[in-house]
């Protein structure tokens, strides 16, 4: 593939925090790519750093216990630019550009994201007026019409409303319409719907299809539930305890899974009429500081053999795109550098 059809392009990031307990490796040596208009799905255990990859690519890791300690992350604009993101200061005008117009990201806790202080059509309006550069009236008007579209009843008057005054479920989509009031190309949405009821929850999946396909846009779509990652997503990248485990085709993930901790998270799904048991993956994500030896999944692995107590495994490609870091394809892949 051309570089520059990559709209972000990771490679190799590694993303750590020191602590108390020692340097935790959030995100170690992680790759993958969004092209223009695709959703790629990640999923993962809670704590296996897909928030932490999010805001890497923000550029929002909070110094100075928190660095980007390895690889790069490319972005490219609307003018066709390649941008090394991890190279810009955090609040350069560049990367407060790309924030604001290119990049937009739903937080996973709305009331971190939303000010208190502030009614929800004054920050969709100052999201707007700030970026595209409006008149306050504009913005206004921008902030009602961004309501309207995520279906919040009254928007003329709900933006009068503080955060406390809406319900979840408000909340979450006023959010969204922030994150989507500048048009951006690229969206991160960090588990959007995991706070919601279910009916509200397929109520928003249908409306960012339905914006997707408007906008154009593209997608990471982050969530630990795979049902809604087969809705969502056209790729999925899987990660464990920092590292990503298996890439491939949402069909590929779905029904030829070839990671053993992938086929846990499958077998952990319920199915609408399935009649055997759900099967939870044994055990629980290792703490960050106290990392088994070999590969991270090894102690709770139905498939370990001894090296994978002993040695990290590569990555290795199969047919296709299908990528899977796991010793068990050490015969049949091709091992990647
Ligand atoms: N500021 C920080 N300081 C130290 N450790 C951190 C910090 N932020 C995240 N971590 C650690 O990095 C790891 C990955 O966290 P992250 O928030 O990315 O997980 P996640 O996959 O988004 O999980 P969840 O599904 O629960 O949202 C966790 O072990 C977490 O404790
Ligand atoms: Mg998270």
């Amino acid at each position: 593939m051309v570089e520059r059809d990559k709209l972000l392009d990771v490679q190799g990031l590694k993303t750590y925090f020191e602590t108390d307990r020692g340097v935790v490796k959030a995100v170690d040596d992680i790759s993958y790519h969004v092209k223009e208009g695709e959703t790629v799905g990640i999923v993962g255990e809670s704590g296996c750093g897909k928030s932490v990859t999010a805001l890497s690519i923000m550029n929002l890791v909070q110094g100075p216990r928190g660095r980007v300690a390895g690889g790069k992350i490319m972005y490219t604009t609307k003018g066709g630019e390649r941008v090394e993101i991890t190279a810009l200061p955090p609040y350069s005008p560049k990367m407060r550009a790309i924030r604001g117009s290119e990049i937009s990201m739903i937080f996973q806790e709305p009331m971190t994201a939303l000010n208190p202080v502030y009614t929800i059509g004054e920050q969709i309006a100052e999201t707007v007026c700030l970026h595209q550069k409006v008149s306050k009236k504009k913005g206004r008007e921008r902030a009602i019409e961004m309501l309207e579209l995520v279906g919040i009843a009254a928007p003329s008057r709900r933006i009068n409303e503080y955060p406390h005054q809406l319900s979840g479920g408000m909340r979450q989509r006023a959010m969204i319409g922030m994150a989507l009031s500048c048009d951006p190309r690229f969206l991160i949405a960090d588990e959007p719907t995991t706070a919601l009821d279910v009916t509200i929850e397929a109520q928003i999946l249908d409306l960012m299809l339905h914006l997707q396909e408007k906008l154009g846009m593209a997608m990471q779509f982050i969530t630990h539930d795979l049902g809604v990652i087969s809705t969502m997503a056209k790729r999925v990248v899987v990660m464990y305890t920092g590292h990503v485990v298996e890439k491939a085709s949402v069909d590929d993930i779905f029904y030829d899974p070839r990671h053993p901790y992938t086929k846990g998270l499958l077998a952990s799904v319920p199915t609408l009429g399935r009649q055997e048991r759900l099967v939870p993956i044994k055990g629980t994500v290792p703490n960050m500081n106290e990392l088994p030896k070999g590969c991270y999944f090894s102690p709770r692995c139905q498939e370990a053999m001894d090296i994978c107590h002993q040695e990290e495994p590569p990555s290795y490609q199969l047919e296709g795109d299908h990528i899977v870091k796991c010793w068990l394809w050490e015969q049949e892949g091709v091992r990647l550098p």
